[in-house]
């Protein structure tokens, strides 16, 4: 009798997180400078700049999960709920660990152990960013609104809203 073996690719990353604190922000603003260059955004503020923009966050209305593995930190998300939906704002996942199955675990983390599941999910992402908007459709999310824009001549300081 001949048996077939149905072998499944399992990845087992055995992720684990923790919330974002005043430490992590050296941490947190070098992935925010490179997660910038990589989608491709505009936004031209300094490391050290990131650094104060993302201690305000963490001090008002954002939360940053940092998710770990046996490598050590390889993603943050950082997003911000109210009473009705939680926007996430930044999801990076460490360049050496792309395609491999951590920006869908991180997901599945946050819908499953962190977020409320009866809130309008949603998340932002540059057209040009094409790896980002086909990670985003893979994992569920779908089109809603597209953003148009036509810049004056000067391009200033208030276009860094990433
Ligand atoms: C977008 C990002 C978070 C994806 O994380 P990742 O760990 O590489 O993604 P995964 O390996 O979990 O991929 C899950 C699915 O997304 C899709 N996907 C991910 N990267 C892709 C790419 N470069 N090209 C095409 N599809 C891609 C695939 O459908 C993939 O499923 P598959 O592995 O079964 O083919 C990561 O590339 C990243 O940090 N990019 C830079 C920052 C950024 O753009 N963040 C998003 C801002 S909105």
């Amino acid at each position: 009798m001949r048996i077939d073996l149905i072998i499944v690719r399992q990845k087992i990353l055995h992720m684990k997180y923790r919330f974002g604190t005043e430490s992590d922000l050296d941490l947190l603003a070098e992935w925010n400078y490179q997660l910038i260059r990589d989608e491709g955004h505009r936004n031209s503020m300094s490391i050290q700049q990131l650094q104060e923009r993302m201690r305000g966050w963490l001090e008002s209305e954002y939360k940053a999960v940092i998710f770990i593995t046996g490598s050590g930190p390889v993603a943050y998300a950082l997003y911000r709920e109210d009473n009705r939906e939680i926007y996430l704002r930044q999801l990076f996942v460490k360049r050496e660990h792309r395609s491999q199955g951590i920006g869908r675990e991180v997901v599945g983390i946050l819908w499953k152990q962190i977020w409320s599941t009866d809130k309008r999910l949603t998340v932002e992402v540059l057209t040009a960013n094409d790896p980002a908007v086909l990670f985003w459709r893979s994992v569920g999310y779908t089109d809603y609104c597209l953003t148009l824009e036509k810049m004056p001549k000067e391009i200033g300081e208030q276009y860094n809203y990433c």
